[in-house]
């Protein structure tokens, strides 16, 4: 690019008094931030309202001119919504849209709507107004996804399934508690989510450039008709502190965790080597070469979501790392990662509260594999220790033995004879039959928390009165 070229560029209208010439073309591409913060436009007219009505109630505005800024915001508000307004990378970000289409509609009076206000303080209360809508909407997200799950775990609280530990058989469960299990992760980020949302809802408006301003301004109005609870305690904090968006971003991260655990399994179930479950039609895809298949791109598609939003909260980090005090133009970084991140998650969610809600479980073949692996055997053990009052290690051992007899006769443990099993253990009994079945086995954890149909049904009305 010749000179010429990159010197013909105008100066900035809103900052560009002390410059001789406009930016090269490569630096108002790496400033502009429009491309992504015009996300915030309903954010950035609710923090102009907000500062223009306290500014007339603090007698530094006029009433004319108050209104003439309030009314040209609403018609901009509805400009943004109706995709009226045309985006420009020479005016930057959001907040130079905002003003220079307010000083077309109004004119002059609109430089005055900055007053006792910067850019800085201006953004950071903007992306706080938009992560607590963010965190609203993925909490609803999160609740559909519970309410769901709820669903299928009553549907099938008495299902028996295999549990797993090490992906080996470890003891049977019902389909309903492992379910619930989710339910719990879910209910835990939804108030990781809430404990983030309370942290964050402080008023950053105000703290002007850095130090506060010399206008006799009042914080706690400003904060309060924007729903936060209290200005920031101190402006040099308020404008450079980013942690509510790591913050945020962890939240995301540990619930996309939890959702890519879940696709996992769904993967896993809906092979034909497992076949526990058939996901639907509408959220499975067939193979353009192979006719057979049916394939879970949804939940493998979820279960890949967390890379990106791990790599996001990774960026957030990164960036603000090393920045000093106050406020550095690194802080533009912020917003993709968290924009991207949300989108990421939110389409998770709804995925797979789709791909839950539609999916069959294959009961008898649920049933089938809890049975084999020997999976009732440390039921055996425990009524060794109940009934014969054997030490649980002697039991232990004396199990193992029953268990390698199954194995070598090829039966399952309950197809052993008295006889055998009394070869091993004279104390044994007849009754110990009735704890080899997988049925028995689960209804006889009912210990808090356990597995038992009658633990899972209470525990989904709890969730359920939660939840209402
Ligand atoms: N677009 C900027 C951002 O997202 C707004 C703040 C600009 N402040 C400044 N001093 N240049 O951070």
């Amino acid at each position: 690019m010749s000179d010429n070229e990159t010197n013909h560029k105008a100066t900035n209208a809103l900052w560009g008094g002390r410059f001789g010439q406009g930016p090269a073309e490569i630096m108002a591409q790496i400033n502009a931030s429009i491309s992504f913060d015009q996300r915030l436009y309903r954010q950035d007219i609710a923090g102009s309202k907000a500062h223009c009505a306290m500014l007339v109630a603090s007698d530094i505005l006029s009433k004319e001119d108050g209104q003439a800024i309030d009314s040209g915001l609403d018609q901009i508000l509805g400009e943004f919504e109706r995709g009226e307004i045309t985006l420009d990378p020479a005016l930057e970000d959001i907040h130079m849209h905002v003003e220079t289409r307010l000083r077309e509609l109004i004119g002059d009076a609109a430089g005055r709507l900055h007053t006792a206000r910067s850019r800085n303080d201006q953004v950071a209360t903007d992306f706080r107004l938009w992560t607590r809508d963010a965190i609203d909407q993925i909490d609803a997200g999160l609740t559909a996804f519970q309410n769901t799950l709820l669903d299928q775990a009553e549907a099938h609280a008495d299902a028996i399934m295999p549990g797993f530990t090490h992906l080996q058989s470890a003891q049977p469960v019902t389909v309903g508690h492992h379910l619930l299990a989710y339910v719990e992760m879910a209910r835990r980020d939804q108030s990781r989510f809430a404990d983030c949302r309370t942290r964050l809802n402080e008023s950053p408006l105000g703290a002007a450039a850095l130090a506060g301003t010399s206008f006799p301004i009042d914080r706690h109005a400003t904060a309060s008709a924007l729903g936060f609870d209290a200005p920031m305690a101190n402006s040099m904090d308020a404008v450079s502190s980013r942690d509510f968006v790591a913050e945020f971003l962890s939240c995301c991260a540990i619930a996309a965790m939890h959702l890519s655990r879940f696709s996992e399994e769904l993967v896993v179930w809906s092979s034909a080597q497992f076949g526990f479950i058939s996901l639907s039609d509408s959220f499975s895809t067939g193979s353009s070469i192979m006719p057979q298949k049916r394939n879970p791109d949804a939940a493998e598609l979820v279960r890949a979501k967390v890379g990106r939003i791990i790599g996001s909260l990774n960026t957030m980090l990164i960036v603000l790392k090393g920045l000093p005090l106050a406020y550095s133009k690194d802080m533009q970084e912020d917003k993709e990662p968290a924009f991207d991140a949300f989108d990421s998650l939110q389409l998770g969610l709804s995925a797979i509260t789709g791909m839950v809600g539609d999916m069959a479980f294959n009961t008898e073949r649920l049933h089938d594999a809890a049975s084999s692996g020997f999976s009732t055997a440390t039921d055996i053990a425990d009524w060794l220790v109940r009934v014969a009052d054997i030490p649980f290690r002697n039991a232990h051992h004396i199990t193992g033995t029953l268990v390698k007899m199954a194995e070598d006769q090829g039966c399952m443990l309950h197809e052993l004879s008295l006889a055998d099993m009394q070869g091993v253990e004279p104390q044994i009994t007849a009754d110990i039959y009735d704890v080899l079945s997988v049925e028995n086995s689960v209804a006889s954890r009912s210990s808090f928390g356990g597995t038992a149909p009658s633990g899972v049904r209470a525990s989904i009305a709890a969730h359920r009165e939660r939840l209402s």
